[in-house]
């Protein structure tokens, strides 16, 4: 029997806030959608976003300072139209959310609580307790549902159908059973998350393996600014596992082994609540000078003891939980053990704010869009704030599929047959039939280990031509890896084989822009080359895989507005 091709109007990927917004949109306007997810929606990686999401609400706020922190916190690498349209729009859509039965932490006087998060002017992250990612992913969920929306839960997007600039389904399996089918559109969306699995200590879901991106790059299309991955300053020792910035923007202090508030030396008039690569940066130097904590002197302590049992239970229930359970340490008694954390990413799909797919620098793949964390559009540039993604992915995820909604009315389908698939196959074939000596989680080990040693918090140009190679050796040995399961029903030995195929990809893309960006900018930083060069680097990298497998850069232009790039201080 041949394999099953199913027509829709989209195709969303990903059922995070971003996917599922979009996918609200065109069920309104009264499109075929079907959203096709790995996990079960509820479980997307949105749902750990704790801390909260930004709009200027307060008098003494505005639209521009939001808009000049994002701008200044991204080392002004953020293309400011894009800024702009995402900061003048988050007033709205919380009061949308709000609308849709979003249960917000209020003030004593009814109005949406909002706390001080890192690099902002005022305290301007509106949020539900230490869950505010989880409490959007379920209002959102209940109104896709409510609508009607159809879902693909524990299924495998592998490919998508691109051909002539023209993208028209995407090729996926149904993991229960590994049955493939085809699915024809006329357009389709990836919300699929983010690449920090690449990294050994993350704060990611264990899904976000970056599948979307090296999909994308096997078919030549661009990857911008991969090089610049986040790390969140508090990670829980270890395991990385987030403690959310709203503990330091309640209050919380950081300690190393002398018991000094090292902030003090770094930023000093924003102390802890500096941006995130500020502060993962410092946490980082006490801890190679020999001031780290714990029993391998490499975390620092988080110290909210101050703050009594009853405003951490009211504000921060979640964090002392986690300490608890991973740590097993009480954060109302002691100080957590903390270190820095591969978080989130800022590079991806390049996109216009309408999430077009690009194809080059200058033109648009026609059918193909993208949004949130997969995607560039950009509005973080080399460095996010906090709280401004679980803004983006719903703010652009609802844009794109308005925009999706209007353009399925001006696209014709392209059929496809059947041969569509046979890369997907092909692949499934080789890594469930191949019987050589190399282990999925070995590699995948190795890449994590080595990437965040020499493509981390610091690198140089020596660690990271030494990444270079030894991801290159990564990717031969993977042609030998071989998974014990070979049956057809949930066979995540299969699924994680894919998934490290993606993520050895994807990491050659962070390597080759860190090592030709000759700079320091955000979350990038070059002990080699400390300072930010704008004559030389005020630019996205737009880098392609060839054939071989090897990456190739181009660069293109920051789009500036009323923020006039200046030196960067905290
Ligand atoms: O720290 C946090 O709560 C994370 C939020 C974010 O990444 O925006």
């Amino acid at each position: 029997m041949g394999i099953p091709i199913r027509e829709y109007d989209a195709v969303v990927v990903g059922a995070g806030l971003a996917g599922l917004a979009a996918a609200r949109e065109l069920k309104k306007a009264g499109k075929s959608v079907i959203m096709i997810t790995k996990l079960h929606p509820l479980r997307s990686h949105s749902g750990a976003a704790q801390g909260g999401i930004n709009a200027a609400f307060a008098e003494e706020d505005s639209i521009d300072l939001h808009m000049f922190d994002t701008i200044k916190g991204s080392d002004y690498l953020a293309d400011q139209d894009a800024v702009e349209f995402m900061c003048s729009t988050a007033p709205e859509l919380v009061r949308w959310f709000e609308s849709m039965g979003a249960v917000f932490s209020r003030n004593e006087n009814g109005t949406i609580a909002q706390r001080p998060f890192g690099g902002q002017s005022h305290p301007r992250a509106c949020y539900a307790k230490d869950r505010t990612g989880l409490t959007l992913l379920q209002t959102m969920f209940e109104q896709t549902n409510r609508l009607g929306v159809d879902f693909l839960d524990e299924w495998y997007v592998s490919d998508i159908i691109y051909k002539n600039g023209v993208v028209c389904g995407v090729c996926a399996y149904d993991i229960k059973t590994s049955e493939p089918v085809i699915f024809n559109s006329k357009v389709v969306m990836f919300a699929t998350g983010g690449y920090g699995r690449a990294f050994k200590i993350n704060s990611n879901a264990h899904a976000n393996t970056g599948d979307a991106l090296s999909i994308v790059a096997r078919h030549g299309l661009p990857l911008e600014d991969m090089e610049f991955v986040q790390f969140h300053p508090t990670g829980l020792a270890g395991t990385g596992i987030l403690m959310s910035e709203a503990a330091r923007g309640e209050g919380g202090k950081l300690l190393n082994s002398k018991g000094e508030r090292f902030m003090e030396k770094y930023a000093p008039s924003k102390m802890e609540l500096g941006p995130r690569d500020l502060v993962s940066r410092s946490i980082t130097q006490e801890v190679l000078e020999g001031r780290g904590v714990g029993p391998d002197k490499d975390a620092v302590y988080l110290d909210l003891t101050h703050l009594g049992e009853e405003k951490i239970m009211e504000r921060l229930p979640e964090l002392r939980d986690l300490a608890i359970t991973f740590l097993g340490q009480d954060m109302v008694t002691e100080p957590v053990m903390i270190a820095a954390t591969a978080h989130y990413s800022m590079g991806g799909i390049p996109v216009t704010i309408e999430g077009r797919a690009k194809k080059n620098t200058k033109d648009l793949v026609t059918g193909f869009y993208a949004a949130g964390e997969c995607a560039c559009v950009s509005v973080h540039g080399a460095n996010r704030l906090g709280a401004n993604s679980v803004l983006e992915a719903p703010l652009f995820g609802r844009h794109v599929g308005k925009t999706m909604a209007e353009d399925i009315d001006k696209i014709e389908l392209t059929p496809v047959d059947e041969s569509v698939a046979d890369a997907m196959l092909a692949e499934m074939k080789m890594l469930t039939e191949n019987n050589g000596d190399e282990r999925v989680v070995g590699l995948r080990s190795e890449l994590q280990a080595s990437m965040t040693e020499n493509a981390g918090v610091f690198r140089t140009k020596e660690s990271l031509e030494k990444e270079k190679k030894i991801i290159k050796e990564l990717r031969e040995r993977f042609k030998n890896v071989r998974i014990d399961d070979k049956s057809p029903i949930y066979n995540t030995d299969l699924q994680e084989a894919i998934e490290l195929g993606h993520m050895l990809e994807y990491s050659a893309f962070i390597v080759e822009g860190a090592l030709a960006r000759n700079e320091s900018r955000g979350a990038h930083f070059r002990n080699d080359f400390e300072v930010r060069d704008d004559d030389n680097f005020l630019k996205h990298t737009y880098a392609y895989m060839d054939e071989n497998g090897d990456v190739s850069l181009e660069y293109g232009e920051v789009k500036l507005g009323k923020f006039e790039p200046e030196a960067r201080t905290y």
